[in-house]
């Protein structure tokens, strides 16, 4: 619940069913186009538009000086449109007034260098200036739109931190020096010991000659890079929560979101879920992956653990994005397959960037609902299509996702397991979290992705990869759902630091020690593209330890090199669980056996039989259950299954056929 408020504002205003929608920038067309805008909305059921994100020069046009009229018509026109409005505080891109007048505004890189005006974001999260001026757009927009028919749902800024994750300059030092002393309450031997100064000399004497880690000559300290992550994630927030003030204050019914962006590593979204009334996320396809729709399942399985209910795909693409090397546009049905993933997976409104393509500007080969070449094209059917398809899921909206697995993941673990000159580059954490999440995905298993502290009393098989860093209370919470009966598996290099990122004694993997009933005592990490045979002839990767059992049984060993016969994969009953310990990373059909033996022995339920190519998701709601089947083939599927087709309609008597790239949703009875 947002601090200082009363209720949780439940969803947007006035939208139910699926919203449908998109980031909608009409100052950047002539007035004329919105009304045929809204017609073309009308026609492909759109039902919100995210409005005024980028639009602070045409706005405040100069300091305190504001121009209304376009909003005001845009606004009105949607509203007679029936069409909701998720508005921004329009605060994302400061105009070049504000930076020429305000230099110190800007951000300043790790090697001292400015980073000028002239694109987005170009502004320090520790700014004053920037905070001032940003809550006073935020008042004067929440003030004359608070009321307006159309308003939905505010939207603060616009993904925090993807450009202007950390700033090094003078004004973010000081802050930085305030978020220490209130971490280490003022007890500046405490920084020093978490920090473990004594080494390098490095041992700090007076709070001001703390500075942000910028460029070294050589390792920077771990714990003041960690310390400095925590901070820009809190400081990002801080600037969030400046802007939310203002709305709660002026509009304390409307709710309020910012969209997220998945997997980003400067902003701890666990803990900003917790300040946001509608968790929303943007995904965009990675067209350099093999299976990019694996992918933007783990984006939909993480939104989902950190909404813990419906979540709101703010943004994805309608075909290609501009900012990768090649950037490859969707083939045929692409686009509704993506779109009705992240349905299955939780969203129930489906956003994309943007409605219109732009003729100029850094985005014009961006794609859009309403491309370059108009309404005859493929893109807009589709568009088109996939309204009515939505419309047709309506029922769906508010039920929620079956998931018996989870996969455990903190900020805090990725942020210090990827530092420098650990053993190995070889720890990727979100790939190899990805791999796990490829695994249960074949085996039609859906994973919520969460932090320890979730409730994992909800789960019968709990997955921890690479989870460097743990807490003591962390640790005894994956401890305590074992106890109760549950299936953990830990992966190697995990339990390893504390929450100060200093080495647990006594042996690895330190935190998990007694729990799994092993101890390693090193690490012999494999290099890139080599592999090591295991006992039950399967291959690991990346990584190796030398190790023993205290108290587990040992199922599979290292077969061969430095650490032949140490245990590689073993087991601990602890209370009515048991806890697994995985010394290597498993890929592929290897990976795909032992999630297939865990998901069996633990009772872990799939969403549907298991079908090559075939995604298989359960979302769930009182006796009603709602089965998406997404065929990722080229080929038609006949899976087993009975029940309605939501979206052809067809009636399914033991087997439905999913034609090629198509998707079904099934309308079945829960199971009890
Ligand atoms: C992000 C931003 C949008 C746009 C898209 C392009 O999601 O929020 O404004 O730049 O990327 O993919």
């Amino acid at each position: 619940m947002p601090s200082g408020s009363g209720e949780r504002p439940a969803w947007p205003i006035g939208l139910d069913g699926i919203a449908y929608g998109c980031d909608y920038n009409p100052e950047q067309w002539p007035a004329e186009t919105v009304a045929e805008d809204v017609r073309l909305m009308g026609e492909a059921g759109v039902s919100f538009v995210t409005l005024a994100v980028f639009a602070w020069a045409s706005l405040e046009v100069r300091p305190g000086v504001y121009d209304w009229g376009w909003l005001d018509a845009v606004m009105d026109a949607l509203a007679a449109a029936g069409i909701a409005v998720d508005l921004a505080t329009a605060t994302a891109a400061p105009p070049p007034w504000f930076s020429h007048r305000y230099p110190d505004s800007l951000l300043v890189g790790p090697d001292g260098a400015t980073r000028w005006y002239g694109s987005r974001q170009a502004f320090c999260p520790s700014s004053t200036d920037y905070r001032q001026a940003a809550g006073e757009l935020t008042g004067a927009i929440a003030g004359r739109y608070g009321g307006h028919p159309a308003l939905a749902m505010w939207h603060v800024g616009n993904e925090f931190g993807c450009h202007n994750p950390a700033c090094y300059c003078d004004r973010s030092a000081e802050s930085f020096r305030g978020w220490l002393r209130r971490r280490y309450q003022d007890d500046l031997g405490e920084l020093n010991r978490a920090w473990g100064t004594s080494f390098w000399s490095q041992a700090y004497r007076s709070w001001e000659e703390l500075i942000p880690p910028r460029q070294t000559v050589s390792f920077a300290n771990p714990g003041h890079l960690l310390d400095w992550a925590r901070f820009c994630s809190d400081e990002l927030l801080g600037a969030y929560l400046a802007e939310r003030s203002v709305l709660r204050r002026l509009t304390p019914g409307v709710p309020i979101t910012t969209n997220f962006m998945s997997f980003f590593k400067p902003v701890d979204y666990q803990a900003w879920a917790r300040e946001v009334d509608v968790v929303s996320n943007d995904h965009y396809l990675l067209g350099h992956l093999p299976r990019p729709e694996v992918h933007l399942s783990l984006s939909g399985d993480l939104t989902r653990g950190l909404a813990g209910g419906p979540w709101w795909l703010m943004e994805h693409s309608p075909s290609a994005v501009n900012w990768q090397r090649v950037n490859q546009a969707k083939a045929p049905g692409e686009m509704i397959r993506n779109s009705l993933t992240h349905v299955a997976r939780g969203a129930d409104a489906v956003g994309f960037f943007q409605w219109r393509a732009s003729p100029f500007g850094a985005e014009k080969y961006h794609s859009a609902m309403v491309p370059h070449a108009g309404t005859d094209t493929m893109v807009w059917r589709e568009v088109v299509d996939l309204g009515a398809k939505l419309r047709r899921l309506s029922e769906v909206a508010g039920s929620r996702v079956e998931a018996d697995a989870a996969l455990v993941f903190t900020w805090d673990s990725w942020w210090a397991a990827e530092g420098e000159a650990h053993p190995s580059s070889e720890v990727r954490v979100v790939e190899n979290l990805g791999e796990w999440h490829r695994a249960f995905w074949e085996a039609a298993v859906t994973t919520d992705v969460v932090a320890p502290d979730a409730d994992l009393s909800r789960y019968r098989l709990v997955v921890v990869p690479n989870l460097y860093l743990v807490s003591d209370a962390q640790a005894d919470a994956l401890a305590e759902f074992v106890r109760n009966g549950g299936h953990l598996l830990v992966t190697w290099f995990s339990g390893v630091v504390d929450a100060d990122d200093h080495v647990r004694l006594g042996g690895y993997p330190g935190a998990f020690r007694d729990l799994l009933g092993v101890r390693t005592e090193e690490f012999f990490p494999l290099p890139h593209g080599v592999a090591t045979a295991l006992s039950d002839g399967s291959t690991g990767r990346r990584w190796s330890e030398l190790g023993r059992s205290e108290g587990a049984d040992v199922m599979v060993t290292f077969a061969a090199g430095p650490v032949a016969g140490s245990p590689a994969l073993t087991r601990h009953r602890v209370g009515s669980g048991w806890a697994y310990y995985l010394a290597t990373h498993l890929e592929g059909p290897d990976l795909d056996a032992l999630v297939g033996r865990l998901v069996d022995e633990s009772g872990t339920r799939r969403a549907a039989v298991v079908w090559p190519g075939v995604e298989a998701v359960r979302r769930v709601s009182g006796n009603v259950s709602y089965l998406f089947l997404i065929n990722h083939t080229d080929e038609a599927q006949t899976v087993p299954a009975s029940g309605i087709d939501l979206l052809s309609g067809a009636t399914a008597d033991g087997s439905i056929t999913v034609g090629p790239g198509d998707v079904a949703v099934i309308r079945q009875p829960a199971a009890g």
